[in-house]
């Protein structure tokens, strides 16, 4: 088969490579890509943002499935666009994909299901923003209702700054802000394949949001990740299908929007149980490359049958033994004020570290053809090994061989994790 994927960052350059190493699939395209993906499949030139334009890149090439990335183009209805046109996609409707796009959509459907989450209010008014502040208490957690790229919430002991972030959003047009309770406890990204009705995970990681070590200073799109999870419940997987997704995937089936792509779990393990952090419509990054950097069997065939509505009939995915570590190399500046046109230097080193594979998010091509940043988030640098330790000494050894003016990177990817983390309590019962 022939399969368009949709997207230019490390999660699709990491679904490129899985897809191109099933015997199922004849060719991989992408669109738009980026330099990395450029060297491995066609790259053709596409406007994400546009569902017409999608579809009409799927009929033009042929394609037998789409694979959509990108938040802004599930919401804005790629699927639906590439679905009208009789070509099987992977990933949600508009409608379904509010389950993103809108936090307060979200927290409903979470109502109606009794999936457990953060305590919310969704506020229209500064004054209704610091009364909900003052109820809840700090932490304060306060979020941009609509989509962000990962950087509409913050979590912050300072009222005065918990206020700002209102005011920003609700001055830049967004109606609504939720102000919410805090949650404590690790968290845990779990993404779920559907076909509307059959739910099958992937393996449970963990990413790392905050651009610097020690969970310090702002949010970005995520630094890294790992998976999976050595210091996790036995039973976290099935806690997690039986206590959200299933029911979340049911909730919308009977309220008539019914989910068809991958759910991202965002959830926090407090000792008061598992509570629902957020809903995403699509594979988180940087997680995916670490769960497809694990994947023994063919991808296609799990996301061709979740597409088709025929889940049921396909075989759930076959796992590697060991673990995968992604440490993610952001540019100067990034996420406030990347720089990009720098060159980047020592892939060819970088990938040659036993166990390392190195994949393109924010690269391109100068005109003189040197591969230079175009983005702020740069390059996933992904290690696997028998242990969570040697994967990391592995992506860590192959991160210093990468050359970018200012780049930077997390050195504490999987760090507690390899120390030693454990749970002081069970959130799973
Ligand atoms: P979101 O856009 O909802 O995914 O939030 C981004 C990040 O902010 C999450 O991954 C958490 O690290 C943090 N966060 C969001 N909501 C909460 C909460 N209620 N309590 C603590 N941290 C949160
Ligand atoms: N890993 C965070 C995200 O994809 O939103």
């Amino acid at each position: 088969m022939k399969v368009l994927v949709v997207g230019s960052g490390g999660r699709e350059h990491a679904l490129v490579r899985s897809l191109l190493r099933d015997p199922g699939v004849r060719t991989v395209a992408a669109a738009p890509g980026n330099a990395g993906i450029a060297a491995d499949a066609e790259v053709l030139p596409l406007d994400v943002s546009d569902p017409g334009a999608v579809a009409d890149l799927a009929q033009h090439i042929a394609a037998d499935l789409v694979v959509v990335g990108p938040e802004v183009a599930l919401v804005n209805g790629a699927a639906d666009a590439v679905r009208a046109r009789g070509i099987a996609c992977f990933g949600p409707s508009a409608d379904a994909a509010r389950l993103e796009g809108s936090k307060t959509y979200a927290k409903q459907i979470m109502e109606a299901a009794g999936v457990p989450t953060a305590d919310s209010q969704t506020c229209e008014t500064l004054a209704e923003v610091e009364g909900s502040l003052d109820s809840f208490g700090p932490p304060y957690v306060v979020k941009d209702d609509g989509l962000a790229a990962g950087k509409g919430v913050v979590v912050t002991q300072s009222r005065t700054d918990a206020i700002a972030h209102a005011e920003e959003c609700l001055a830049k047009g967004s109606p609504q802000v939720v102000v919410e309770e805090f949650l404590d406890g690790p968290e845990v990204s779990l993404f779920v394949i559907s076909d509307g009705t059959t739910c099958r995970p992937l393996l449970p990681a963990q990413d790392f949001k905050r651009v610097g070590d020690g969970d310090v200073g702002p949010n970005t799109g995520g630094m890294g990740a790992y998976c999976p999870l050595p210091w996790a419940p036995d039973d976290l997987v099935a806690a997690i299908m039986r206590d959200v997704a299933e029911p979340t995937i049911a909730e919308m089936a009977r309220s008539g929007n019914p989910f068809e792509g991958v759910l991202y779990c965002g959830l926090a393990l407090t000792s008061r149980g598992l509570r629902v952090v957020e809903f995403n419509c699509r594979f988180g990054d940087p997680e995916i490359q670490t769960v497809l950097a694990l994947l023994d069997s063919p991808l296609s065939p799990l996301l061709d049958a979740a597409a088709r509505g025929r889940l049921a009939e396909a075989d759930p995915p076959r796992w590697r033994s060991g673990f995968a570590v992604n440490v993610v190399i952001a540019s100067q500046g990034y996420p406030d004020r990347p720089v990009v046109g720098d060159p980047v230097s020592g892939l060819a080193e970088a990938s040659a570290v036993e166990g390392v594979h190195v994949l393109h998010a924010g690269t391109s091509r100068d005109p003189g053809g040197e591969l230079v940043t175009s983005g702020g988030r740069v390059l996933s640098v992904v290690g696997t090994g028998p242990s969570l330790a040697d994967a990391r000494d592995r992506a860590m050894r192959a991160v210093e061989l990468v050359r970018i003016r200012g780049c930077q990177h997390r050195t504490d990817i999987a760090a507690d994790a390899i120390s030693g983390l454990t749970l002081p309590f069970r959130p799973t019962a």
